[in-house]
């Protein structure tokens, strides 16, 4: 995958709204529809009660609360690191949304103060995120947070 050429287009496609849910919400139809080998893309936030809740995505509908650090989504977030699992099976605290989903990385959302939400991307094959995918992916993420007025949805 060419990720410098994806951001550039990323830049493109979300520099010209400062929307939140619009531009997360084309962000995650961007990211599942130019990458292969997905079933899922998209957000979760942060909600007062500390759970992670469901935000603009693509692929099938999908857990809509994530209790609080617990999943892949809750570990990314509360550790403030990419979470790149090989195998869902194997990792004793994922959180099924989609029988379908074998290999997953999240990405957590982070401006200059603090982590505020997290991007769940899923596939059906194994460890199809590599080093290098991973790299382009927190790149992508980090050209939405700084194109799209970052924390407008958290609370
Ligand atoms: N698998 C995630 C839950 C979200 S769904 O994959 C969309 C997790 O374990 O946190």
């Amino acid at each position: 995958m060419d990720y410098a050429l994806l951001r550039t287009q990323v830049e493109a496609l979300l520099g010209g709204e400062t929307d939140f849910i619009a531009n997360a919400g084309n962000f995650s139809a961007f990211v599942y529809h130019e990458l292969p080998d997905l079933n899922w893309a998209g957000f979760y936030f942060p909600a007062s009660s500390g759970d992670l809740l469901l935000g603009p995505f693509n692929g099938r509908p999908a857990c809509t609360r994530l209790p609080s650090g617990r999943g892949v989504c809750g570990a990314a977030f509360v550790r403030g690191e990419t979470m790149v699992v090989d195998d869902v099976h194997a990792y004793a605290d994922h959180i099924a949304c989609d029988s379908a989903s074998v290999s997953e990385i999240v990405v957590p959302l982070r401006d200059e103060r603090g982590i505020f939400g997290v991007f769940d991307i899923d596939s059906p094959q194994p460890a199809r995120f590599t080093p290098a995918d991973r790299a382009g992916i927190e790149a992508l993420v980090d050209a939405f947070v700084r194109t799209c007025g970052s924390r407008a949805i958290a609370n």
